[in-house]
């Protein structure tokens, strides 16, 4: 059975009523990551193309720029795939998903009442997360390999070029995936609040996770009034 709902995850009654949705440890591990995925498409941009060669300022110059970007890879690898554990069950694919993905009308003009129930995460959400998930694995891959200070005498130059253009293409495409990411969590007003708070309303989880909340009630996961 797909599990949606999470160990931390309760409903508080009060006014307005909350409903928590991340810890402090999963909101710590989702800005590191954030922090460093921002630091390393500066740091790639500014190795990509001479025109951004003026952001390897922001790094202490080129020789540094080109010194960071496959460490602060490493930190966002690691950090992604901490908070990844702790999240893939609830972003298991449900059938319920191919309603949202093919009603984004309803979705974008804020029709939700014409959609069914989700659970803790809808399809957009889900396939954001897994192709941040997927892109991360071919960047660490693709990255390690053209890690020359390290891992030179392991690949062939061939193999470098091919690892290059694939990082490359891979990192265009996260940058994509990073700006629709950031977009609806603003777009979608009180979300934010998950990330920096770790709870989100009762009218935010009735709107668009009904479901999850449902579930809650059901398992009696119900916290201290606040
Ligand atoms: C400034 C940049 C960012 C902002 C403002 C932001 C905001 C948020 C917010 C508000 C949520 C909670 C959404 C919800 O629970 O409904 C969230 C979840 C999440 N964020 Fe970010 N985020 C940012 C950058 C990133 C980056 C760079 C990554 C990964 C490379 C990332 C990965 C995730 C993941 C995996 C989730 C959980 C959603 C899911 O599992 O489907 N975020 N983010």
């Amino acid at each position: 059975m797909v599990e949606r709902i999470q160990p931390g995850d309760a409903i508080h009654p009060g006014k307005p009523v909350t409903v928590d949705r991340y810890g402090v440890a999963a909101r710590v591990n989702h800005w590191i990551t954030a922090a460093s995925l921002i630091l390393l498409a500066l740091s790639g941009l500014a190795l990509f193309d001479p025109s951004l060669f003026f952001l390897t300022a922001l790094f202490g110059g080129g020789q540094n720029t080109r010194a960071f970007h496959p460490w602060i890879g490493v930190v966002l690898f690691v950090s992604f795939f901490v908070f990844f554990f702790q999240l893939w069950r609830a972003n298991l694919p449900a059938s319920v998903d191919w309603v949202w993905l093919t009603r984004l009308k309803d979705v974008v003009t804020g029709h939700e009442e014409n959609l069914p129930e989700f659970g803790k995460y809808n399809a957009g959400q889900k396939v954001i997360f897994w192709s941040m998930a997927f892109l991360i694995l071919v960047l660490i891959a693709t990255g390690l390999m053209i890690w020359e200070q390290y891992f030179a005498p392991y690949t062939s130059i061939p193999t470098r070029r091919i690892a290059v253009l694939a990082h490359a293409i891979s990192a265009v495409l996260i940058i994509c995936v990073f700006i629709l990411h950031v977009y609806a969590a603003i777009w979608t007003r009180g979300t934010l609040r998950a990330m920096t708070r770790g709870s989100v309303t009762g009218g935010w989880a009735w709107r668009h996770h009904r479901k999850w909340l449902r579930e809650l009630v059901g398992q009696r996961k119900i916290g201290p009034a606040e």
